[in-house]
């Protein structure tokens, strides 16, 4: 029989320590609830990770009033940078769709790894149990007692026991097998995102989503000297076979329109192909194991929303994990599936509706492109149709 280095008894084990593990590991310590979170990656491997980030204000709201920054420093206040709104730009135009006229909120840029760096400190500071750079985890016996191995970076087995345990492992989780009977409803997609980052100045205000027969296409940025852009691709793109100058010239064709718009060019500095899918898994915990963020679900990128479904399930399930251990009554759990699922499917229509607007399908036919750009034309044209987008792009209500 092997010897176990270690075995730690907590109230909830999280396996996954990107956003929705870490938020919710500080929500439930200031709940007073004991959590530790495990994660296969090392703390180096994430914070050089790029991602996505656009924060809806719920989410800043969550990150600036919880006690995550110690001393009144709210770094996704200071060093993220407000949206007002964002372009629509297709047949070579660009039209705002003005967030804080249509629905009074907007948006932050404050990417992911600013977040994961941000609540990593926090949890830190509060001495937070956090295990790093581990491997072999397995998750065993979720319908009573359940318990966390893993193997730490020199091979020694590691053993945690807890009432409760959250998957918030990400896009491969090894969690959301063990839940009992469940369903996954998914879409693919016959396209991906070309994504790269690049030494030049902004080369607009704001973000800009465009449409163009060629596909499409998003300026997003990153600093004042760094940008992230984005266009849609095949999936199996080779990224070697994709110069600077081949680069350019594609993003260039898909903004390019009588306006004379041209985008800044420089050094790209990083190129990745990125998936593109919509999935849910049903329901979202059995037993005392509990799935939350990208584990769960899975939304396309366009529009933003897979980080902030993140943060709104660690929400959610902070509290109703807080209230099932007071009460010793597993029973409560299932509040957080009708809570978090209003939301994620809320988030699934947004992003699907955002993407097949503004994505170039396989088989496109001239019918398919008129429709799109009418779409398109008239939703910039009325209030009601751009106020449906500022609604969902700046996020829902709680629930
Ligand atoms: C970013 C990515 C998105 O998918 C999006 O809709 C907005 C911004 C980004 O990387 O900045």
């Amino acid at each position: 029989m092997t010897t176990v280095a270690s075995r730690t008894r907590t109230q909830v084990a999280v396996v996954g320590g990107g956003p929705a593990g870490l938020m919710l590991s500080h929500l439930l310590h200031r709940a007073r609830v004991e959590t530790v979170v495990v994660d296969h990656r090392t703390v180096h491997e994430i914070e050089t990770t790029q991602r996505a980030g656009m924060l809806e204000p719920d989410s800043v709201r969550l990150l600036a009033e919880t006690g995550v920054y110690a001393n009144g420093q709210k770094r996704v206040l200071t060093e993220g940078d407000r949206h007002g709104g964002i372009y629509l730009r297709f047949d070579g135009e660009s039209h705002r769709v003005d967030f804080e006229d249509l629905v009074g909120a907007c948006v932050w840029l404050y990417p992911q790894t600013e977040v994961f760096v941000d609540l990593h400190r926090a949890r830190t500071r509060d001495d937070g149990d956090l295990r790093y750079g581990i491997s072999a985890t397995a998750v065993h016996d979720v319908a009573d007692g359940p318990r966390v191995s893993y193997r730490d970076a020199e091979g020694a087995p590691h053993e945690i026991t807890a009432d409760l345990v959250v998957g918030a492992d990400g896009s491969h989780s090894i969690c959301r097998d063990l839940v009992p009977e469940h369903r996954r409803h998914h879409r693919e997609y016959p396209f991906a995102w070309f994504a790269i980052l690049c030494e030049a100045p902004k080369s607009a205000p704001e973000l800009i989503y465009a449409r163009s027969d060629r596909g499409f296409a998003l300026i997003t940025q990153r600093t004042e000297s760094v940008q992230r852009m984005y266009f849609q691709c095949d999936p199996a793109e080779d990224t070697a076979a994709w110069s600077d100058d081949r680069i350019w010239s594609e993003l260039q064709a898909r903004l390019a329109g009588p306006d004379g718009f041209t985008l800044k060019e420089g050094p790209v500095i990083e190129r990745t192909v990125l998936p593109f899918r919509s999935f849910v898994q049903t329901p979202l915990s059995g037993g005392r194991l509990l799935l939350a963020g990208d584990a769960a679900h899975t939304v396309p990128p366009t529009g933003a929303k897979g980080l902030n479904l993140a943060l709104a399930d660690a929400r959610v399930l902070a509290e109703v994990v807080e209230r099932a251990l007071a009460t010793r009554d597993l029973g409560v759990l299932s509040d957080y599936e009708d809570r978090a699922l209003a939301r994620v499917w809320k988030a699934q229509q947004f992003s699907y509706w955002m993407t097949t607007m503004l994505h170039r399908a396989d088989g496109t036919t001239d019918f398919d492109e008129q429709r799109q750009r009418s779409e398109l034309a008239g939703l910039v044209a009325s209030r009601a149709g751009s106020t449906y987008l500022a609604e969902g792009y700046t996020g829902w209500p709680n629930t």
